[in-house]
């Protein structure tokens, strides 16, 4: 097994990155990073709070900031990221450049928006259905681009694609 990989999770808000993160670092004995909450722990503000506060430009910017500081810390080989992180070129060349493997959680777009409506995440881009799912069909050409993709299948657990994960990419 290559326990040296860094993987990045990268999907559509409420496909479930953050927990399939945390059993793959479970599985290799090491801990996941989450971008949003180091987000809101270095800016002590909400993710929703800075995208209505200082729009999403803005917040972008400062993703792109933390996404640099987390790239910096070398121990880090488990990364889940804000569904829009991956959307940004920039963000793709830094992750490829210190070399994570990126992989791309898909499930339908009835999927990720029962885990949104369910989640006590204020998530500013998914409070109508109808831009969420435009958001959807928008990302799934650079959602594409990540180096793996799994569909998670219906009744699939995060535990259950996280071993996945592990056999195929971890070998
Ligand atoms: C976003 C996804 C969110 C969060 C922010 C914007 C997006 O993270 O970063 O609300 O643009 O897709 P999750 O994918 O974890 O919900």
């Amino acid at each position: 097994m290559n326990k040296e990989k860094r993987i990045v999770l990268t999907g559509f808000m409420g496909v479930g990155k953050s927990s399939v993160a945390r059993h793959v670092a479970h599985m290799i004995r090491t801990r996941s990073v989450d971008l949003d909450h180091v987000i809101e722990e270095n800016e002590k503000m909400s993710i929703a709070q800075i995208v209505d506060s200082k729009g999403e430009s803005a917040f972008r910017e400062i993703e792109t900031t933390n996404l640099g500081r987390i790239l910096n810390d070398t121990d880090t080989r488990v990364l889940s990221l804000g569904g829009g992180a991956w959307t940004m070129p920039e963000n793709r060349e830094m992750l490829k450049s210190s070399g994570y493997t990126s992989v791309w959680l898909e499930a339908t777009f009835e999927h990720c928006w029962l885990n949104i409506t369910f989640s006590r995440k204020d998530r500013p881009l998914a409070r109508e259905k109808q831009k969420a799912i435009t958001l959807f069909e928008e990302r799934q050409k650079v959602y594409c681009l990540a180096d793996w993709h799994f569909i998670i299948r219906p009744g699939q657990t995060s535990y259950e694609v996280a071993k996945q994960i592990m056999e195929e990419i971890f070998g």
